[in-house]
């Protein structure tokens, strides 16, 4: 057993929180993390409704009242307000905020007894979200998928914000294999904050054509831009652009992104290829793990694979690295 504040204080089987991700992971996935004894998460995206939230949450929970946490983004909170009041409705373990500053929202959720988690890409946002009363400092890195900010990889943040960070911190982007999560967990975090490593999993709402382009994807196949979120006209603030795979709809538009708004046939051709689950064309948000992700199995066989070979891979290398060879005075 791997012994993190996430296994002792949170009681998780494994120090695995399935990270939240709009639009692909809602209730079924995190409920299958949660089982296997990480914690899932649902992502809410900016134009999801409460209802949906609520079902999701449902789903998320399940009859065995598993635990859960609801990820929102803070510039979409601010716009719609009533996401954060649904998520602190369903009362979920853990509500994450990003993309954006939590602050304004820790007395709020502490006062309905949630946790509130952030992803952080700079050291001086971890240290700010600590100050604002954050119970668990994300580090996210660029080589994540989905949306991101700044310009600094996960192991250089990590080991920066943990020189000045007291409250708990999981590392996000680029660990999906046992070797990254027990990486992380021997540099000092508390645990691993995983989307990546769940793309290609039936529990995700991804499409079969999408799952078979993850496993087949290596591991330079992704880029980040804007593209996508300008051509669907989603009011992602420019600050954030998102890491997906490569295709010919970013090769046409990641250099001219300012005529995009204009091109009224690309964006019509885009609409055309997700509904025809082109993925040509069509977006798969992945991160540079992406490449260690090489078949598609369920979500549970995921997570107890990182948590189990983690620690494994951790006593196996602790041994040779550490333990003297026999013979050896
Ligand atoms: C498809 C996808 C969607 C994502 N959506 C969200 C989201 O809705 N909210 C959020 O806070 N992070 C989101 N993220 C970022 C993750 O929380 C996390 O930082 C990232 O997956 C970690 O890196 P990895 O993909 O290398 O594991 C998303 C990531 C992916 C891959």
């Amino acid at each position: 057993m791997l012994r993190t504040y996430l296994t002792t204080s949170w009681q998780l089987r494994y120090p695995i929180i399935g990270a939240p991700m709009a639009y692909v992971g809602r209730g079924r996935l995190a409920h299958a993390v949660s089982e296997a004894g990480g914690l899932g998460m649902i992502g809410i995206g900016s134009t999801e409704s409460v209802d949906f939230l609520a079902r999701e949450a449902g789903i998320a929970r399940g009859a065995n009242q598993q635990r859960y946490g609801i990820g929102l983004h803070a510039w979409a909170i601010q716009q719609r307000p009533e996401l954060l009041r649904a998520a602190i409705e369903a009362h979920p373990w853990l509500i994450s905020i990003s993309f954006g500053s939590p602050a304004p929202y820790v007395e709020t959720i502490h006062q309905h007894g949630i946790r509130l988690a952030t992803q952080i890409n700079t050291r001086a946002d971890a240290q700010e979200a600590v100050q604002a009363g954050v119970d668990l400092i994300v580090v996210q890195g660029t080589e994540a998928g989905g949306h991101i900010s700044g310009s600094v990889s996960t192991l250089p943040l990590l080991q920066s914000v943990l020189e000045v960070v007291k409250v708990p911190v999981v590392a996000a982007g680029g660990i999906a294999s046992p070797r990254g999560v027990a990486a992380a967990l021997a540099a000092g975090a508390e645990g691993v904050w995983v989307g990546t490593a769940l793309l290609a999993s039936a529990e995700c709402e991804n499409t079969e054509q999408a799952r078979a382009r993850i496993v087949e994807a290596q591991e330079a196949d992704t880029l980040v831009t804007r593209v996508f979120d300008v051509a669907q006209g989603l009011a992602w603030p420019p600050q954030y652009p998102g890491r997906a795979l490569r295709n010919q709809f970013t090769q046409r538009w990641h250099s001219q992104i300012e005529t995009l708004p204009e091109a009224k046939e690309a964006r019509q051709e885009l609409a055309e290829a997700v509904a025809s689950k082109n993925y040509d064309l069509a977006y798969i948000y992945a991160g540079e793990a992406v490449g260690v992700v090489t078949q598609q199995r369920p979500a549970g066989a995921v997570v107890r694979d990182l948590g189990e070979g983690a620690e494994q891979w951790l006593r196996e290398r602790s041994r040779l690295l550490l333990d003297p060879p026999p013979g050896s005075a």
